[in-house]
């Protein structure tokens, strides 16, 4: 097959970022940052200072933060805080039905000729309800007087605003959305083999727009079920809230993250201030997107986005995708979900935290295998951040609070992106026992300041908690909104080992790799213990996954390295060739647990061949890292680029199966 791998294609210099996700690259890269160095600093340790009790966590509703799809990675997009700017706008509480006239959707009304198979589900769900965990949007927007002077002064004032002739790297090329869903497409061409262990099903979600956005930027699950060799592909909006509102009206109503620059940003807030106070738009089951990524926990596929509760998405034996609803655990999930929750291979349960633009900043929460959520935690912090990933390790819980600051006033002030990286303030690291019951027992590590999307894994070894992540310096989200020309130049992302020692308190850093490489992952049996091998994507400098890096921690870095090449602890490139690139690459293990050795197993991931304009799913050895690729699945359509995706295995499926729901 076609592919150079293995071999050393220069990297150098290009932009980190998500794949359609500028906001996750962003990072200024210093010279400095070309060779491998190692910091050292000494922890300030600091005992917490508990502040919000648990019971008034428990009794206070914290607001929802919905956030806005958009190509930014919804680590932007979906920043917590935005919705409480909404005031009250944003608060929804499951199974709430407001007093509107209009019918709820999803219930009663039919919607576009895409929906069946949602509806179908929805039905399903609704059956299942009762007092169960999944909750079936039916929200009720309203038309009329009100929804049609909001919607003029939006087109008046976007067309003051915004230059059209630009055009919008975001939606532009392969970034641009695909409008109809694919039902399963089965028996596809498949050049090689597809090995039995890939039997299961792999999802990728994107920030896909059933609607043209209004002004800037602006979800749909892209999934291949393999059985015996053979593949099917389908692709899936996850039916939301704010999707089935944008149906019923027929266009973009809902802000985006994108938008929210300036004084334009002020303006769209209101916006979505006033269809709330109107009841044009229903906000009782969030505005989130499910658009970021994927975790599969007791039984349930779910798709998430930071801003919103988790999706509940069911796949069914032909691969189709079908929305069930929203999950609140019970009612006691009442405030965001990041996208990035971690579960534990050994003991089936899943971490996860929620951020806000109000104290508390961050509220930590467990959830036992049996899928039931322990009483939330708050984590005190001093002020808002955006705060996209965590970890954990056998013991402790890791947050990160990184200077990356909520700043309202600035955007409106200054005209500048709602989120401000502070490079004055140092990168902070909490780390909690896992089952604290408060925050009182974590301590608090300090390192220079820089952002972080990403975590790889972290584990524990002697007194120290050691993190593997893809660490940012200096990012500047400015440019989320960017228009075509706005290339991410300047902008790094590398590979980091950061350790913190738990009896003295130090903490120190090692850079493991140049620029740029982002959406690190691992052969998760062994999330939260030691391990060895990391797989990330290679990003260019318009954020685009130009090739998979295999990292080899045994290994130490290639000093003087001004590219990623193979050496050192690079231990293989798959390099996708001019024109071709690649999203987040999954590794699927040939056997599950940690007996065997741990990278052997595949990575599967989407391609898009700019070239031909055709897409593929590839499969790669992962301990080889070979140029031949073992399997290329050609795609009967388009697949744009995305965010994050997931491989749900044979026995899950089954397990789901078996759930029910
Ligand atoms: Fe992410």
């Amino acid at each position: 097959m076609a592919h150079r791998t293995g071999s050393s294609r220069a990297r150098a210099g290009h932009a980190a970022t998500h794949v359609a996700a500028p906001a996750h690259a962003i990072a200024d890269r210093s010279p400095a940052a070309s060779g491998h160095h190692e910091t050292r600093v000494h922890s300030t340790t600091t005992p917490a200072e508990s502040s919000t009790s648990l019971q008034n966590c428990q009794e206070e509703e914290v607001p929802p933060r919905p956030l806005p799809e958009s190509p930014v990675h919804p680590a932007l997009l979906s920043s917590a805080p935005f919705l409480t700017l909404l005031g009250a706008a944003a608060g929804y509480s499951s199974r709430h039905s407001p007093s509107s006239p209009a019918p709820p959707l999803g219930r009663t009304r039919a919607t576009s000729h895409h929906q069946p198979p949602a509806m179908g589900a929805e039905a399903e769900a609704e059956q299942l309800n009762g007092p169960g965990p999944v909750v079936v949007p039916a929200p009720r927007p309203r038309k009329g007087l009100a929804s049609w002077a909001l919607d003029l002064l939006e087109s008046f004032v976007v067309r003051l605003a915004h230059d059209k002739s630009k055009t919008l790297h975001w939606l532009s090329g392969n970034f641009a959305p695909v409008v109809d869903e694919t039902p399963p497409a089965a028996d596809l061409p498949v050049r090689g083999h597809l090995p039995e262990c890939l039997n299961g099903e792999f999802v990728r979600v994107g920030p896909n727009p059933k609607f043209v956005p209004v002004a800037g930027y602006h979800w749909m699950i892209h999934a291949m079920r393999i059985k015996d060799g053979k593949a099917t592909y389908v692709s899936r909006y996850v039916k939301t809230a704010r999707l089935k509102q944008e149906e019923y009206f027929g266009g973009a109503k809902f802000m985006k993250i994108g938008d929210l620059k300036g004084f334009f940003g002020l303006f769209m807030v209101q916006m979505q201030q006033l269809r709330k106070k109107f009841k044009v738009l229903d906000f009782t089951y969030g505005f989130g997107t499910a658009n970021t990524a994927l975790i599969y926990h007791h039984g349930k596929l779910m798709a998430l986005s930071e801003a919103d509760k988790p999706y509940v998405v069911k796949v069914l034996e032909d691969g189709d995708l079908q929305t069930l609803g929203l999950l609140d655990y019970d009612k006691r999930l009442k405030h965001s979900f990041t996208a990035h929750p971690k579960v534990d291979p050994f003991t089936d349960e899943m971490f996860t935290f929620g951020y806000s633009h109000e104290p508390p900043y961050c509220t930590y929460r467990v959830i036992t295998k049996d899928g039931a959520m322990l009483d939330p935690v708050p984590i005190t912090i001093p002020e808002s951040v955006m705060m996209h990933d965590f970890a954990i390790t056998e013991n402790y819980s890791i947050f990160m609070d990184l200077p990356l600051l909520f700043r309202p006033k600035e955007m409106v002030k200054n005209g500048e992106f709602i989120y401000k990286f502070d490079p004055t303030k140092k990168a902070r690291f909490g780390i909690l026992p896992r089952y604290a019951k408060d925050d009182k027992l974590i301590r608090w590590f300090e390192l220079p300041n820089c952002f972080i999307f990403h975590n790889a894994n972290a584990w524990e070894e002697g007194d120290e908690v050691v993190l593997i992540t893809c660490r940012l310096e200096n990012p500047d989200l400015d440019k989320v909104n960017g228009h075509q020309s706005d290339k991410l130049e300047n902008f790094g992302n590398e590979l980091y080992e950061m350790r913190f020692n738990m009896k003295t308190g130090a903490a120190s850093q090692k850079q493991l790799s140049v620029s740029a490489v982002d959406f690190p992952r691992v052969n998760e049996s062994y999330t939260g213990r030691k391990q060895r091998y990391i797989y990330c994507t290679i990003l260019d400098s318009i954020a685009k996954v130009t090739g998979i890096i295999k990292f080899d921690l045994h290994a130490e870095p290639e000093s003087g390295k001004k590219e990623l090449e193979v050496g050192g602890n690079v231990q293989g490139i798959y390099d996708l060739g001019p024109g071709r690139f690649g999203s987040e690459a999954i590794f699927v293990p040939k056997q599950p647990g940690v007996s065997g050795e741990e990278d052997d197993g595949y990575l599967i991931f989407f391609v898009h061949d700019e070239n031909t304009g055709k897409s593929e799913v590839n499969v790669i050895d992962a301990k080889t890292m070979s140029a031949d690729p073992v399997a290329v699945v050609e795609l009967p359509n388009r697949v744009p680029y995305g965010f994050h995706a997931f491989f749900v295995t044979e026995e899950q499926l089954a397990q789901q199966q078996e759930e029910g729901r």
